[in-house]
């Protein structure tokens, strides 16, 4: 029951307790320091986030979870490479991005294998959507990127549709290194295939 084990002092205190839920989180004083922010969006364990950080340690990294056992692996993997650019926010993602962020304020975005709801009839409780997508653009910087990745190839289907449709995003074409995810190295174990987009912000022509 590792999970529900009580975390050291060092380990809690990379979990993010927001004082309000009402006004945008203040990232100077979530991190103690400006810089380039990066969000994982249901970031499960944490591996993908803290392998990120470690690798840069010029930007910020911001974990959302809703699971509390995952939130506290998170800051277990943090606490134990003594990172100091990453934290955990136990909450809902899609409330996180509507309500929590400043417009402007995030550079990258990451969801990375997020739920499939493979079910025609709960296609609806997936995440990426016309009007998450258009929150994703506004928490932006100009010109910020949205990293997405999954291994259902329908739910990829679906997102590619989305995109075709939406002039406020393209889809880049440089290459870019990112360490795998718990999710994505059980599945290519399996051998299942892995989609990924990278999306970069831009502003439509109106
Ligand atoms: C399939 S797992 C992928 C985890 C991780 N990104 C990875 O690739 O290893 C999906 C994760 O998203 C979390 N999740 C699902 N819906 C969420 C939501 N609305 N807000 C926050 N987290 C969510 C789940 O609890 C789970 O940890």
């Amino acid at each position: 029951m590792r999970g529900r084990a009580k975390l050291h002092t060092d380990e809690a205190a990379v979990e993010y307790v927001p004082k309000s839920l009402t006004s945008a989180l203040e990232f100077d004083k979530v991190f103690s320091r400006l810089a380039p922010l990066e969000i994982d969006l249901g970031c499960g364990d944490g591996a993908f986030l803290a392998a990120l950080a470690q690798e840069n340690p010029t930007h910020n990294f911001l974990g959302i979870e809703r699971l509390l056992g995952r939130v506290r692996s998170v800051c277990r993997k943090v606490a134990r490479l003594d990172l100091k650019n990453a934290r955990a926010l136990q909450m809902e993602s899609d409330f996180t991005v509507t309500h929590l962020l400043a417009p402007g304020s995030v550079t990258t975005f990451h969801l990375l294998f997020p739920d499939p709801w493979p079910k025609q009839r709960h296609h609806r409780r997936r995440a990426f959507t016309p009007e998450f997508l258009s929150s994703i653009h506004r928490a932006l910087i100009a010109g910020g990127l949205f990293h997405v990745a999954t291994d259902h190839a329908d739910y990829f289907h679906q997102i590619e549709r989305v995109i075709a449709a939406t002039d406020i995003f393209v889809i880049s074409r440089e290459q870019y290194h990112f360490p795998p995810t718990s999710f994505e190295q059980k599945y290519v174990a399996r051998g299942l295939s892995v989609h990924r987009l990278l999306l970069r912000k831009v502003s439509p022509v109106r």
